[in-house]
């Protein structure tokens, strides 16, 4: 039985996933929320690491209660080894490597991002590559083609600010708080998408890449038009306006991607991929297709230890030692390896790494 930790930012989170002969099964789950960074409107490095220090081993604690697992069953530790917030990384992989280290096993780091792409798995276990990979989360926004598992090409992504970003920056100038995305779609649902005209950028270029920053200056000088005194009725409009000028962008990349690239399928992991409104939108152009969408469960689209204790199982089921980034992926006894706060999954024009199945 694999326990993955995830500590990248701030979800202090922790499952237990057993291997199942490939088809993996979730024993437990823990996912801690830290609340400590909301009046700050935004998360804040050294207190998210403080909090890791203090929750994580709780939060193991809990996941082995939960599942009615002991230690004696826990056979290999997988924790988030990039990336993310430095401080926070190393809280779950010094962790990690104490507790592989007390207990014998191996600990496996995984790339968060990979993670974030087999999250999926936990709802459809028959998933196989060839897809493409839409990832939208507060850090990222990428299109991958995934030929294999652990196989990734770079098809396009943001130029400035992420998809949760967007949805973050522009909760914030509603007032919405942080974090802001679940917010703003909740909202959204009581407003007009068509009742502000908000940019698309890059829509209609031939590329796979995203621009959002322009996105909060347009709903900014929006605002600013409307004064001080906002219906509530017209921040439900802007709200569902904002939305639909990202949603809109992120379904038509996602099919041309479908279009160029001649895949069937097409996997949606990170936070903003619990979008009601993104995944409506994506099941009616992805259907128009004939291609298939597959979703992780809602509350494993954020950052979680599921889906690392998943990518996890399958590495290590594999068998494969990474030859080019050493210790990527491989269950090490050593704990010979160190946080990668800046790590990218794929470069441009360059399959990042192996095939796991090799
Ligand atoms: O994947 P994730 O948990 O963390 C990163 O690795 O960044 O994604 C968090 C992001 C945040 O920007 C959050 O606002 C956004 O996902 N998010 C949403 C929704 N749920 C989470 N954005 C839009 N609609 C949602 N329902
Ligand atoms: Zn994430």
């Amino acid at each position: 039985m694999i326990l993955g930790i995830e500590t990248s930012c701030d979800e202090t989170s922790a499952a237990l996933i057993e291997p199942n002969d490939g088809r993996p099964l979730l024993r437990g789950l823990v996912i801690l929320s830290q609340d400590v960074h909301r009046i700050f409107g935004g998360v804040v490095p050294e207190l998210a690491s403080r909090e890791h220090v203090r929750m994580l081993d709780p939060v193991v604690q809990r996941t082995l209660a939960e599942a009615g697992v002991g230690w004696d069953r826990v056979t290999g530790v997988a924790v988030t080894a990039g990336p993310g917030l430095i401080g926070a990384l190393l809280v779950g992989v010094m962790y990690g490597k104490g507790l592989a280290l007390s207990l014998g096993v191996p600990l496996i780091g995984i790339h968060h991002h990979e993670g974030h792409l087999f999250a999926p798995l936990l709802e459809d276990p028959d998933l196989t590559p060839p897809f493409v990979a839409l990832l939208v989360s507060g850090g990222h926004t990428m299109l991958l083609d995934v030929p294999a598992w652990g196989e990734y090409r770079l098809l396009g992504q943001t130029l400035d600010d992420a998809a949760g970003e967007a949805f973050d920056k522009s909760a914030k100038l509603l007032g919405l708080g942080y974090p802001g995305g679940p917010a703003l779609a909740a909202l959204a649902e009581h407003g007009q998408p068509k009742a502000f005209a908000l940019p698309r950028p890059l829509l209609h270029r031939e590329n796979l890449d995203f621009s959002f920053a322009g996105l909060k200056t347009a709903l900014a000088t929006l605002l600013r038009r409307q004064g001080t005194e906002i219906s509530a009725s017209t921040r439900a409009d802007l709200a569902a306006s904002t939305q639909a000028a990202i949603v809109d962008v992120l379904v038509a990349k996602t099919l041309r991607a479908l279009e160029v690239s001649g895949l069937q399928r097409v996997v949606v992991a990170g936070g903003v991929g619990a979008n009601r409104s993104l995944r409506a939108a994506l099941d009616a152009g992805v259907a128009r297709l004939g291609a298939r969408v597959y979703y992780p469960p809602p509350a494993l689209c954020t950052d979680n230890g599921a889906m690392i204790a998943m990518a996890a199982a399958l590495r290590w089921r594999a068998g494969r030692v990474d030859d080019r980034l050493g210790w990527l992926g491989s269950p090490r006894r050593d704990l010979a390896f160190e946080v990668e706060p800046r790590w990218p999954l794929a470069v441009p024009g360059v399959t990042a790494e192996p095939r796991l199945d090799r």
